[in-house]
């Protein structure tokens, strides 16, 4: 799917949190079509904070140009029931315990990743891995999220999002 601006405004649901970190709340949503995504949008404390909506919105931009396997897939950027942020894929895993984070078959799909950002044309900086940005799937599939501190090689780290 291309990743394009959607508004929805009846029959989404808000399932759960996912997670919250600086600016940001996660939730489970479901489509009229039963189909499931996150939803990243601003916490409470940020929702009149211009610059932390900036920052989303950068967060999106940059992520949906990515598509690779071991990256979280931005599907677009979004206003559910009056709240803007990213539409997701819904990743059903969970973030790694710190032994398992540098399990060599996760660092294998981490570093598959992180090369993959090296070999764009403008090259990415995650700066941000750590196991709360990484959820491993009962499959074994290991996806990197959470792009708020990352930049693009050569220009200044973001000063929002940066790591907590
Ligand atoms: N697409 C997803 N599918 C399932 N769970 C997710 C997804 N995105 C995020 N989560 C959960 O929500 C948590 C927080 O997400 P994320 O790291 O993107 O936001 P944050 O740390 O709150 O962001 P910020 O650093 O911008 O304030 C993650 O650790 C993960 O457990
Ligand atoms: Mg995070």
């Amino acid at each position: 799917m291309m990743a394009s601006e959607f508004t929805y405004d009846g029959g989404v649901k808000r399932i759960r949190l996912l997670g919250s970190g600086g600016i940001g709340d996660v939730f489970l949503v479901q489509m009229q079509n039963s189909n499931y995504f996150a939803f990243k949008t601003l916490n409470s404390q940020n929702i009149f904070n211009k610059k932390a909506l900036q920052s989303l919105k950068t967060e999106y931009d940059m992520l949906s140009n990515l598509v690779h396997p071991n990256i979280i897939r931005a599907h677009g950027w979004a206003n559910i029931l009056g709240d803007i942020g990213i539409l997701m894929e819904y990743i059903d895993g969970h973030n790694p315990s710190w032994e398992k984070f540098v399990s060599a078959p996760v660092k294998k799909k981490i570093c598959q990743a992180v090369r993959y950002l090296r070999s764009l044309p403008q090259p990415i900086v995650h700066n941000d891995i750590k196991p709360s940005n990484v959820i491993v799937e009962p499959t074994g599939r290991v996806v990197l999220l959470d792009f708020s501190a990352a930049y693009y090689c050569g220009t200044t780290p973001p000063k929002i999002g940066r790591p907590e």
